[in-house]
């Protein structure tokens, strides 16, 4: 892994959806640098385009136009098993749904995606059960998702973002669906990861005061960086 340069790159990146006769710019040219150890705040209002960059940086989308870097490494043109193998080494996912698997219990969760990469399974259990520790449900691993509480259940998706060790989070209002204490405590965990793990993370909010354990705000309208003063 390079130190040197950013970990992310955006330059001029755009995305265009075709729908029918309907043509949507939701990303109009955004360029961005986020370097190793920064915990960057992306904030604007629903539809602005946030989402899709974060899929874009996250390697589950490639942009139409513009080039993304991750790591000094471009990922703008890859196919989908690059993008896959890039994703599955550097990026970890929050999403505001949690997306869990109903079926299983928050240790079978967080096991999940190491299944993906050949890991044993006895390695599979240690490393799921010190990440439940870390974000403090020890005592619910072998409950399932809908006998936890929304801020349990996105702590266990943080416990499942960890697996693969990323050096990336990317956190797409991950308090979106928690109540204002329970979100103070995901930012918590968050801050940790950021300060303890020297994670890089970029997370997208609505809210001001949680933009504000970020240690840098950019605000995005229409698919664009407003710029101060803009
Ligand atoms: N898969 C898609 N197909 C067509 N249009 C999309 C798709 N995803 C998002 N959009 C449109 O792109 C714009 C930006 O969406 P999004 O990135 O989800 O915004 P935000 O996350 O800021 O609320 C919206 O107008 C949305 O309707
Ligand atoms: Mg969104």
């Amino acid at each position: 892994m390079s130190k040197e340069g950013p970990v992310i790159e955006l330059r001029d990146v755009w995305k265009i959806y075709q729908m029918g006769e309907v043509t949507v710019e939701a990303v109009r040219g955004i360029s961005l640098k986020v370097n190793h150890g920064e915990f960057l705040s992306v904030m604007g209002p629903s539809g602005s385009g946030k989402s899709t960059c974060m899929h874009m940086i996250g390697c589950l989308d490639l942009p139409t136009r513009g080039t993304i870097l991750l790591e000094g490494k471009d990922i703008s043109h890859m196919s989908e098993s690059e993008l896959a193998q890039v994703r599955g080494r550097t990026i970890g996912f929050i999403f505001q749904q949690f997306n869990l698997i109903p079926t299983l219990t928050a240790l079978e969760n967080v096991m999940l995606p190491m299944a993906f990469q050949g890991i044993p399974l006895n390695e599979r259990r240690s490393k799921a059960f010190s990440l439940l520790n870390l974000v403090g449900l020890s005592d619910r691993m072998y409950h399932r998702p809908k006998e936890l509480s929304g801020g349990q259940q996105q702590r266990v998706a943080i416990a499942r973002s960890l697996t693969n060790d990323p050096r990336v989070i990317l956190a797409d209002e991950p308090t979106g669906n928690v109540d204002s204490t329970t979100g103070k405590s995901i930012m918590d965990y968050l801050s940790k990861l950021n300060k303890e793990e020297k994670k890089t993370i970029v997370m997208v909010t609505h809210d001001p005061e949680l933009a504000k354990y970020a240690s840098r705000v950019v605000n995005i309208y229409d698919g664009k960086i407003k710029q101060k003063g803009d």
